[in-house]
This record gives C-alpha cells, structure tokens and sequence, in this order.
C-alpha cells in the first residue's frame, strides 16, 4: 500500500534515556514515505514495558524509543502483507533497537510479529503478549528442542517428559507453564511466589507441583530431589 501520508506523516515518540533515575522525552519523528513490503503500520491503543527496556539501554548507554510490544489498529500495510487490513485490531512486537517503537502513536512491525486479537482481550491484555509468549516459546520449542502444540503429534511427542520451570509466578514463567501445558510437557515443577493464585488454575494436580522459592534456596533443591527419587 502507498504511504500512509494521507492518515499521518509523523508521530509522537518517546526516547528512553539511561540516566539514573531513568528519564524520557517526546519528541515529533517522520514516519516513512512508503512502508517496506511487509511493515504494518499501527496506532499504539496500548504500549506494554519489559526489563529490558531499561536494561539495554543501561548497557549500551543508548537513547532510543525502547518499546516493543504493543496493540492496536491497523493504519496502512506494506505492498506484500496478506494477513492484516486497515481497522484490524492487532497486538505486534516491534523488532528491539528499530526505529518507530511502541512508546509513540504509531508504531511499525513486521506483518510476522504481528497478530489479530479478539474483541474478548483489551488492547492493554494483548499488549502483554508479544514478547513473552514469543521468549517463552523459543524458549521450549527452539532452545529445548521440545515439540510445539501446534505440530499435531505434540501431546505423544511431550508426555512424560518432566519440566522445571524456575519463577514460574512471573510473565514469562507463567506463559511457559501455559504453552508447556497446551504441549503435553509435564510433570511440571512449578517454582514460584507470592502470585501463584493465577498459576495454580494451570497445573494439573497431583502430577504438576508448585514450590514456593520464599522458603530458600536449600528447601527448594531438597523438595525437587526428594520428587525426582520418589518418582522414579
Ligand atoms: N518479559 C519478557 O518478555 C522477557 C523476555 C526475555 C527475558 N525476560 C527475563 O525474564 C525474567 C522475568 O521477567 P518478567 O518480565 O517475566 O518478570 P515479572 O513478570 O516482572 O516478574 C516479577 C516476579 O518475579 C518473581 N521473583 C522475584 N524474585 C524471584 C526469585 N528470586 N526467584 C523466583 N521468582 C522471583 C516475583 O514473583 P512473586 O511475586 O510470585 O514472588 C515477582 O513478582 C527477567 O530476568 C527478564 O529479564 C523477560
């Protein structure tokens, strides 16, 4: 699709500056003449934060709009994206250190971050998405080499294969008790705190069990190896 001059030529942005304490600023920035041939091009409803959009900035000492997980609707499309339309209500990851972040009101993605979201999820719910599941999903599928749920011999594959999954109680560790679960992966060790009201409605019990890291460190590796004898 031809430039979204038209709709907006320009948009507020925020740079993130690694000062301690951490400091910002806005400022108006130029948004493309022409999209790439698989850019989306969104209006930011909702911007959602991680570690790392301070970490790295602290251990480059870069300045940047250092937002990437975002959702909101479809302004215009790259001449090759098949999958959105403008109006589409979408969630995205933003490729980290590019140009056009999610801390502004328009940001751009490429169409193979990019996802529809259903009228169920607020723009601010599906803006938690992106990155994490993506993280905890190379995590198990890339990295550990586990069958993913949408291969269709996942649950035979997966069974009987026992996972630890160490602070299981935040984002990421809930989403990889979740895409873990939807897998067949399991039994699960779930290590977690104070929030594992929400965690505990996944794990299937008595197989799945939750230790609570709170108790330290020692009880924490006795309980594990107490479970790994007992089932053997
Ligand atoms: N979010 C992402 O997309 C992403 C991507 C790549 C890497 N990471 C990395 O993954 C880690 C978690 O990030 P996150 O965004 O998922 O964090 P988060 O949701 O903000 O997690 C915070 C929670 O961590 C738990 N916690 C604190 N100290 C702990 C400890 N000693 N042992 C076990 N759990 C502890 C606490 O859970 P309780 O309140 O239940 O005690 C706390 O509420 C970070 O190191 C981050 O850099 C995150």
């Amino acid at each position: 699709m031809a430039a979204p001059k038209e709709l907006t030529s320009s948009t507020l942005s925020v740079t993130v500056h690694p000062t301690n304490p951490m400091t910002t600023t806005i400022s108006t920035v130029s948004l493309p003449e022409s999209l790439a041939s698989n850019d989306v091009l969104i209006k930011v409803e909702a911007a959602a934060s991680n570690p790392k959009d301070w970490s790295h900035l602290v251990a480059t000492g870069a300045s940047i709009n250092s937002g990437d997980d975002l959702a909101g609707v479809v302004l215009a499309i790259g001449p090759d994206v098949t999958r959105f339309k403008p109006g589409d209500q979408v969630a995205a990851f933003h490729p980290m250190g590019k140009p056009y972040g999610a801390y502004a009101e328009y940001a751009i993605a490429p169409e193979h971050t990019t996802l529809h979201i259903p009228d169920t999820l607020s723009f601010e719910e599906a803006s938690t998405i992106p990155l994490v599941s993506l993280t905890a999903a190379l995590t198990l599928f890339r990295r550990q080499g586990f069958t993913s749920p949408w291969e269709l011999d996942a649950q035979e594959k997966n069974q009987n294969t026992p996972l630890v999954v160490y602070a299981a109680t935040t984002s990421l560790g809930a989403y990889a008790v979740k895409l873990a679960k939807l897998s067949g992966i399991g039994p699960i060790i779930a290590i977690g705190g104070g929030s594992c009201e929400s965690l505990r409605g996944h794990l299937n019990k008595p197989e799945d069990v939750f230790i609570d890291y709170r108790t330290g460190m020692e009880k924490v590796k006795h309980d594990i190896k107490q479970l790994a004898e007992e089932r053997q």
